[in-house]
């Protein structure tokens, strides 16, 4: 049937929003940048790839939570649309088309990402697995266009892969309040949430052999070099992951090996580096149940679902406003 796409994030906005967050991070201290800037088309490429590799756990995980209970997930939601925010390649939101689709009320999917590459294809390849279903890429971010999104219809708005875990805990208040002045009675919220478990497997997930993680990590520094005329030399920096326990989230950071200066251009700024310095890039915060249930409720949702792989891994959740 019909791919529409919007645009609330024009190229324009992407580099102001870019150019604010380096200039505010690479003079702070300790030194950070948002994971948001990850995502370029090689970013979004590194992370599909990431999904497959043995150590990263979270993406099967929920892959089981949704294979097993997609069904009931379509039952209890009756929704007639699927939003999903921070969709990439909505791999695993297929489960939840085909059961929406077999429950006989799917009308709509409505795609929402940062990444026009990433949205385009994935828009495109559904649009063609599911005719007459009508569907709207919508090139967007999370934190600031939730409001844009279409209200029409019993909506069912999914948030998967534990994306939220990349905000603090402020910001997820924020989000979460956010989100629920847009849902409306019979509407629902499907959240995944990737859980507390073993510091060694989350540290593994964060930091593989193959090195896909690293590359990853470093290319938030290409992104710089390309879109702000920096001169980084990625090999020049170390990826490192770290558990905070006090927080219950992993921390993905960028050491820098030697002492250096780098110049970025466009914001006429040059950043020292002392060797060792460690810049932030990610935190990935990990739940428990009763987090998830307390930020949801802080928010004035209600969850009344709540899911788990057999290895307990990862949860599932659905709520209502
Ligand atoms: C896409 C944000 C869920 O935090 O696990 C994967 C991104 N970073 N490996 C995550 C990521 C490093 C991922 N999220």
């Amino acid at each position: 049937m019909t791919l529409s796409l919007t645009s609330h994030l024009t190229p324009a906005d992407a580099s102001a929003a870019l150019r604010a967050d380096a200039l505010a991070g690479l003079t702070a201290f300790p030194k950070w940048l948002p994971p948001r800037w990850f995502y370029d088309e090689r970013g979004s490429l590194l992370f599909d790839e990431i999904t497959r590799l043995p150590e990263y756990y979270p993406t099967r995980a929920e892959r089981a939570v949704l294979s097993a209970r997609a069904p009931e997930i379509a039952a209890a939601s009756g929704a007639d649309v699927l939003v999903e925010l921070g969709s990439g390649t909505s791999e695993k939101t297929r489960l939840l088309l085909d059961a929406l689709r077999d429950a006989g009320t799917l009308r709509r999917f409505v795609a929402c990402d940062v990444d026009p590459s990433v949205l385009r294809a994935a828009g495109a390849a559904i649009t063609a697995e599911y005719p007459g279903v009508e569907v709207a890429a919508v090139v967007g971010d999370f934190t600031q266009h939730l409001g844009e999104l279409p209200r029409e219809g019993r909506r069912m708005v999914a948030f998967l892969g534990s994306t939220i875990g990349n905000l603090e805990p402020g910001e997820r208040a924020a989000f979460l309040a956010e989100l629920a002045a847009t849902l409306s009675p019979g509407d629902s919220f499907l959240l995944g949430t990737d859980l507390v478990k073993a510091p060694e497997r989350l540290v593994r997930a964060y930091d593989d052999a193959a090195g896909v993680t690293a590359a990853f990590n470093r290319n938030v520094l290409s992104v710089l070099n390309r879109e702000l005329g920096a001169d980084f030399d990625p090999e020049a920096f170390d990826h490192v992951a770290v558990w905070d326990a006090q927080q219950e989230w992993i921390e993905m950071r960028l050491r820098s090996r030697i002492d250096q200066r780098v110049r970025v251009a466009e914001l006429d700024l040059d950043v020292a580096f002392a060797a060792g310095e460690e810049m932030r890039t990610e935190v990935s915060a990990k739940f428990r149940r009763a987090r998830v249930a307390g930020e949801l409720a802080a928010a004035g949702l209600v969850l009344t679902h709540w899911w788990t792989d057999p290895d307990g891994d990862f949860g599932v959740s659905l709520a209502r406003p």
